[in-house]
């Protein structure tokens, strides 16, 4: 045994002492109390600070008011809260049907005025709420669609431009069947020849 390990009886001593103060200290902790379970008279500095027993009293009733008007403002905070709960509500309930379907199925993904920024014909609105179903998983039932379409159809109407746009674009997916038939006749007849 090397001599800084040797056990000596002041060591001995010593380490008995650390161990007694760490266990009070851990009790003390232990004990406190809680800053919830708190008293006034907890928060008070002690007794032989005042110079008087009125000067305590009149503090302990400081300490009451504050509490007092700490609750008044969270009820008053709850009261407010209610209301605009409340106005929330009614001013949901007074939306139009349509609207509240957009409420519902399109504002999770989009701001309002997005969806109204291009009007389109209702066929046109169709075929964007299939496509926000089948790319974007915007869930609708086939009278929810309907219903929608009818109002969007109704609040954002293509303008005269983006009419000639959708007409042009119908020519030109309806000439592509039209074109491959009128093909596949040509070649058909030729083959016979
Ligand atoms: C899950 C998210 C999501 C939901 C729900 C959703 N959308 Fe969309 N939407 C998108 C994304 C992403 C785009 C851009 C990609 C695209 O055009 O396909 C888009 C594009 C659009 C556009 C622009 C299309 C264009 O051609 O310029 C319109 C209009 C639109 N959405 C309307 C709607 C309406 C009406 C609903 C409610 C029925 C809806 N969306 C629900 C995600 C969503």
């Amino acid at each position: 045994m090397t001599p800084g390990n040797r056990y000596t009886p002041r060591r001995a001593a010593a380490s008995g002492l650390a161990a007694i103060a760490l266990a009070c200290g851990s009790a003390l902790i232990w004990h406190a109390p809680a800053h919830g379970g708190m008293e006034i008279e907890d928060l008070l500095p002690p007794e032989q600070e005042y110079l008087d027993e009125d000067s305590r009293r009149e503090q302990a009733q400081r300490i009451e008011q504050e509490r007092e008007a700490a609750r008044r403002r969270a009820e008053a905070r709850a009261r407010e809260e209610e209301a605009k709960r409340l106005r929330e509500q009614a001013r949901l309930e007074a939306l139009p049907p349509g609207e509240r379907l957009i409420r519902e199925n399109c504002l999770a993904c989009h701001e309002r005025q997005d969806i109204a920024r291009t009007g389109r014909s209702r066929l046109s609105w169709r075929g964007t709420l299939l496509r926000m179903q089948v790319f974007q998983d915007a869930r609708l039932s086939a009278e929810d669609r309907r219903r929608l379409v009818e109002h969007l159809g109704r609040e954002h109407p293509p303008t005269t431009g983006r009419v000639a746009l959708e007409v042009t674009i119908l020519v030109l997916v309806a000439a592509i069947p039209v074109g491959g038939f009128r093909t596949w006749l040509h070649y058909r007849r030729r083959s016979r020849q």
